[in-house]
């Protein structure tokens, strides 16, 4: 039986067409990275961070004023005890704020939010094999 070569060559287009249409649609239908609902205590946590002006002293993702650390992992490396306690006493080079406890939760959660939403320094990927990277998690 002969083959019709241009059969052919529409099966295999038609098949490009549609691995790539699985492809995109499985690409860009992914779930947005954890953003937080505008009722969340992490929003009213990302206002109050506004409303106390945070970023005078602190970067987030490395932008901000640099009085103070970067707090973008902040959450990762710390206990929330002492987070809780720091933002709320204020320390010997940080002033107490007057946060209410509610707005040092609210705070707390919006910084739980930015610690999930990835890592500052962005870490430079490690070849490890052939065609193969490693990124290293955040560790300071
Ligand atoms: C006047 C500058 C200033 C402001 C404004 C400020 N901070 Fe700080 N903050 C600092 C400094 C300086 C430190 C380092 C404290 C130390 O090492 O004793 C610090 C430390 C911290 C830490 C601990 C960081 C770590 O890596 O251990 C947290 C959390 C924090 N601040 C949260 C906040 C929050 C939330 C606000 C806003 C409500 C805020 N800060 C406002 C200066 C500031």
């Amino acid at each position: 039986m002969r083959v019709d070569s241009y059969r052919l060559l529409w099966l295999v287009l038609g098949m490009f067409v549609m691995v790539a249409a699985v492809y995109s649609w499985r690409v860009y239908s992914a779930p947005p990275i954890d953003e937080a609902p505008l009722d969340s205590p992490a929003w009213e946590g990302k206002l109050v961070y506004q409303r106390y002006n945070c970023v005078a002293c602190h970067q987030l993702y490395g932008l901000g004023g640099y009085m103070g650390p970067d707090l973008t992992n902040v959450m990762g490396r710390r206990d929330e005890a002492v987070v809780r306690a720091i933002i709320r006493y204020g320390t010997p080079r940080m002033p107490a704020m007057g946060l209410t406890d509610a707005e040092t939760a609210a705070v707390i959660a919006f910084l739980k939010q930015v610690n999930r939403s990835g890592t500052f320094p962005v870490r430079a990927p490690q070849r490890v094999g052939w065609g193969m990277y490693d990124v290293k998690p955040y560790d300071p």
